[in-house]
């Protein structure tokens, strides 16, 4: 099958967060099925370009049009790329080259990626790549679907088109004249793109793929509900008929513990009893905690925002530390108010809590190896990649049972055997310091159980392969 992959991140080239990894790591899934001619297109950064590790020839220039505006493309190969995926991008100097900034945040960010998402299929149809399926991602690649069926359709006539939502928040609002000024698509796809007089990019993708999927069972179903939806509930609804859950696995040679760079010790599921003690001693001392080891040591590894359960944490915190005997080590950037919050607690009880803010690779996969306990309490979670990195690594996973979170944490039973961690399932602060002392217990009461389960969390195949099949499943299902 002919697969091309739209997106506005992928590791390693530019990632901002589960997307870039996503898009990583399912790309090159499919290409190892037999028959899959697999292609990944990307907009060519500045950092991207500047960066010596990805040399790249040019293959086409071309002209893309968005109303009145005609814009130079051009498509760079990536001449390095080992396995079997074409890594592309979309070069343009005015959308993404010549910026200096992070990926996202332009106030022009609406037009940059109707740029590329029409810049891909111009790239594809110059490239002669007719692909059978198209799977873009999110907003910024939503107009694809949308272009195709107005203006592409007699180049692509049988390319099917998935739309995968990472996460319905951010769904590319444009104001309404954006749909004549910048899209210039004919009258009759005004109705797919508007809502409430402006328009969102997200619900046209929605309404005009063939499919749509999310990355979680639990969280399509979650996205019929206002409560998690954005306000695109309604839209959802309509489209149920097409909306799947695939839970997106983990990139688990890069999430290794027997060769991972990053940790000063390897263990795999048979040693990691005396792998991770000495893993822990060791981030104790690079955190300046005490070198303790039977208290439990509490770790999470995130962006400090509300969304992540963050305010959760910030009540519970205080009651946690002062009625449990545990370390608590954050590792993170975000929000100020919960910077300075975890700067003050760490101030306030130096012997026992950690904050490192800042955003730190190495350090992270030595916190997910050197942790016994992973909190992740997200008030919603479409996937959660961090919660399999946890579990991989042998720290037990204590979350909110909400989207692929729900799917990859099956509860254990009250002695602490079948499941895979601690789940609370309402959104409170005492429910999760609830699930937080039933864990914290097993750890202190029960170590044997304990360490049966950060085995049975080692031994799960949190590997691309199964989503990727079933990614296949629905492609065929899409061609018929
Ligand atoms: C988004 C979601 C996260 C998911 C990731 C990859 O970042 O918030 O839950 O794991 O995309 O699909």
């Amino acid at each position: 099958m002919k697969i091309a992959v739209m997106a506005s991140e992928g590791a390693p080239y530019a990632k901002s967060g589960g997307l870039g990894d996503v898009m990583e790591a399912l790309p090159a899934a499919l290409s190892r099925i037999d028959g899959n001619e697999v292609v990944l297109l990307l907009p060519y950064y500045k950092k991207i370009k500047e960066n010596p590790a990805y040399p790249v020839e040019q293959v086409l220039y071309f002209d893309v049009h968005l109303g009145w505006r005609q814009q130079y493309a051009g498509l760079m190969r990536l001449k390095n790329r080992q396995d079997g995926v074409a890594v592309y991008f979309i070069d343009s100097d005015y959308y993404f080259g010549a910026r200096p900034g992070a990926i996202y945040g332009d106030c022009d960010d609406g037009e940059r990626f109707a740029f590329f998402s029409r810049a891909c299929l111009e790239a594809l149809a110059r490239l002669d790549f007719l692909p059978d399926v198209i799977q873009c991602n999110d907003w910024q690649t939503a107009l694809v679907p949308v272009f195709l069926k107005a203006q592409y359709y007699y180049q692509f006539p049988n390319t099917r088109v998935m739309f995968t939502i990472h996460n319905v928040e951010y769904q590319g609002w444009a104001h309404g004249h954006f749909f004549d000024d910048v899209l210039a698509l004919p009258w009759e796809f005004r109705g797919c793109l508007d809502m409430h007089g402006q328009v969102n990019m997200m619900k046209g993708a929605i309404e005009t793929a063939d499919m749509v999927t999310t990355v979680s069972e639990t969280y399509a179903r979650e996205l019929m509900y206002p409560y998690y939806a954005h306000g695109l509930d309604g839209v959802l609804a309509h489209a149920a008929w097409k909306l799947r859950g695939i839970t997106n696995g983990i990139d688990v040679g890069t999430f290794n513990t027997e060769t991972d760079k990053h940790l000063p010790v390897h263990y795999n599921a048979d040693t990691f009893v005396a792998g991770k003690a000495a893993c822990k001693a060791a981030l104790q001392a690079e955190v300046g905690l005490p070198d303790e080891p039977d208290t439990p040591l509490l770790v999470m590894v995130t962006r400090l925002a509300g969304h992540k359960g963050m305010d959760l944490l910030c009540y519970i915190a205080r009651r946690l530390l002062w009625e449990e005997n545990c370390q608590m080590l954050i590792l993170g950037t975000g929000e100020p108010q919960y910077e300075h919050f975890f700067r003050d607690l760490a101030a306030e009880f130096p012997n026992r809590v950690a904050a490192k803010i800042t955003f730190n690779l190495g350090l992270a996969a030595r916190v997910y190896a050197g942790g016994d306990i992973y909190m992740m309490p997200s008030r919603s979670e479409p996937c959660g990649l961090s919660q399999m990195n946890a579990m991989r690594y042998g720290t037990v996973p204590v979350v909110h049972a909400t989207g692929g979170l729900r799917d990859t944490v099956p509860p254990v039973d009250e002695n602490g055997e079948n499941g895979l961690g601690f789940t609370f399932q309402s959104y409170n602060g005492d429910d999760f310091l609830w699930a937080m002392k039933r864990c914290l217990n097993l750890y202190h009461w029960n170590r044997d159980s304990f360490r049966k389960l950060q085995y049975r969390d080692m031994c799960q195949d949190f590997s691309w392969n199964k989503p990727a099949n079933r990614y296949m499943e629905l492609f065929r299902q899409m061609c018929g």
